[in-house]
């Protein structure tokens, strides 16, 4: 993090004084205005609801120019590593800052491989849900419930480190793929030594005792790329949450936990499964894309085009052109037709000519187009956001690790601006208005 550059300050006149706050400025040339001192030196706090203009870390992991449509990982482009890297590289360079190199490749593997199995007794916890219960939620709860069976946790240290996260990340596709076999009833599958990580998941997935499963590997090239695609993003919601969890020094299984819960929702993670349905929708009616679009402008309709828009990308998200790319080679490598991606690609090509959505700048995000990749994969809708989540994993413990390493961390804590009562004193009961009344 040696690499900011301190510029001269800004400053900022309140109430007739001027305030000088420092601007520092990153390798990228992003500049940030640091206003930590400014409640002490101006009594006032920055107002930002949803933050989109609040930096809340310096970073070396991820880089995003939204603009431009340009994402990379420790500086290589998101391009670069979906086509040439396997996720396990990618989930070793978000963590360790380097891409391996052949005998540290074998290494991580081989970690990935001694830790797949999760304890026994936490089956238990999956016959006690019922079936129909969201992956997500049984993902959070497992992934928490980890910190009971391995207290050990985060040690000191590189190696214990790459222990701990090398059992997150093995054990949680165990975990996700369990969560499926719980839902449509059938027996879990173990981790075979065998397989290497996208091809386990898979076999876990879809093996069972009446039919050997071989994964394909035009499937397991696409399950790699989907990974890569999502393995990092900077300071999203899931991920600000991992951080801010972190800060008050819960451990890694805790703020992953509760990583999970924040991607689950329908504007982040949970879009994926939300287009597919949208989708699904829109073919059951007949195919009325023109009604999707109409109820996605209507401002009275709460409705929203879902896989559309970024807070970050005001441009094509750059994940979203290779997952498309991914589903028409998917589909054409495995010989499938589906109906769904004719009105995806229909749908974009009207939202992308509809002034709405030009004037605002909405493109396909990266969940646009996965879905239907997952889809010919055979992975049933509720296990998308579980699939990005496994994905989204090693970025999480990159940017946890980072976050409790920093010498500046405090514990994250916003400030508010109050707009409640000005202080009142308590009635007798039989004075007051009722409840509803009042508000
Ligand atoms: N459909 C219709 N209108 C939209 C959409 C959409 N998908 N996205 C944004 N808008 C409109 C919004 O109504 C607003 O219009 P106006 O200025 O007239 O009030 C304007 O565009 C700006 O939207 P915003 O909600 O202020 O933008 P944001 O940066 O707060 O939200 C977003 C970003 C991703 C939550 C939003 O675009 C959205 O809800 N998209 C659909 C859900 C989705 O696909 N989420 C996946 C995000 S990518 C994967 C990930 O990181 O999780």
């Amino acid at each position: 993090m040696s690499d900011v550059k301190n510029l001269a300050p800004a400053t900022l006149t309140l109430d007739g004084k001027t305030h000088e706050l420092p601007v520092v400025e990153g390798t990228e040339r992003e500049r940030g205005v640091d206003i930590s001192g400014l409640l002490r030196d101006a009594g006032a706090v920055t107002l930002d609801p949803g933050y989109g203009n609040t930096g809340s870390c310096l970073s070396d992991i991820t880089y995003i120019d939204g603009n431009k449509g340009i994402l990379r990982y420790r500086g290589y482009p998101i391009e670069e590593l979906a086509e040439k890297c396997y996720f396990v590289e990618v989930a070793y360079l978000l963590i360790k800052g380097n891409l391996p190199d052949r005998a540290e490749l074998e290494r991580w593997r081989g970690l990935l491989t001694e830790h797949s199995m999760i304890h026994e007794d936490m089956r238990n916890f999956f016959r006690g849900f019922p079936e129909r219960a969201h992956p997500m939620a049984i993902l959070s709860a497992m992934v928490v419930s980890l910190s009971t069976f391995y207290p050990e946790l985060l040690g000191e240290g590189p190696e214990a480190v790459e222990i701990t996260a090398a059992r997150l990340i093995s054990k949680v596709r165990t975990i996700a793929a369990y969560s499926c076999k719980k839902a449509i009833g059938e027996p879990y599958v173990y981790p075979r030594h065998g397989l290497r990580y996208c091809a386990n998941f898979l076999h876990m997935m879809f093996d069972s005792p009446c039919a050997d499963y071989q994964p394909d590997p035009v499937v397991v090239k696409a399950l790699e790329k989907f990974l890569i695609l999502h393995a990092d993003h900077e300071q999203n919601c899931s991920t600000s949450t991992v951080r801010l969890v972190g800060s008050s020094e819960a451990n890694l299984y805790a703020s992953i936990s509760a990583g999970v819960c924040a991607l689950w929702g329908k504007l982040h993670g949970g879009a994926n499964q939300a287009v597919i349905e949208m989708l699904e929708q829109i073919h059951a009616t007949g195919g009325d894309v023109e009604m999707v679009v109409r109820r996605a402008k209507d401002k009275d309709d709460p409705y929203r085009l879902f896989g559309f828009g970024h807070r970050v990308y005001k441009t094509y998200d750059p994940r979203a052109r290779i997952a498309k790319q991914m589903s028409q080679d998917v589909m054409g490598r495995l010989g499938i037709h589906d109906p769904l991606l004719d009105i995806a690609l229909q749908l974009e090509k009207i939202a992308l000519e509809d002034d709405y959505f030009v004037s605002r700048n909405l493109y396909p995000n990266v969940d646009f187009y996965t879905g239907i990749t997952l889809r010919a994969m055979g992975i049933p809708t509720k296990m998308y956001p579980v699939m990005f989540a496994i994905g989204r994993l090693p970025g999480w413990i990159a940017q946890y690790l980072e976050m409790r390493n920093d010498p500046a961390r405090k514990i994250g804590r916003p400030r508010q601006i109050y707009v409640g009562p000005t202080e009142r004193h308590l009635p007798p009961i039989d004075e007051r208005e009722p409840a509803a009344a009042a508000t």
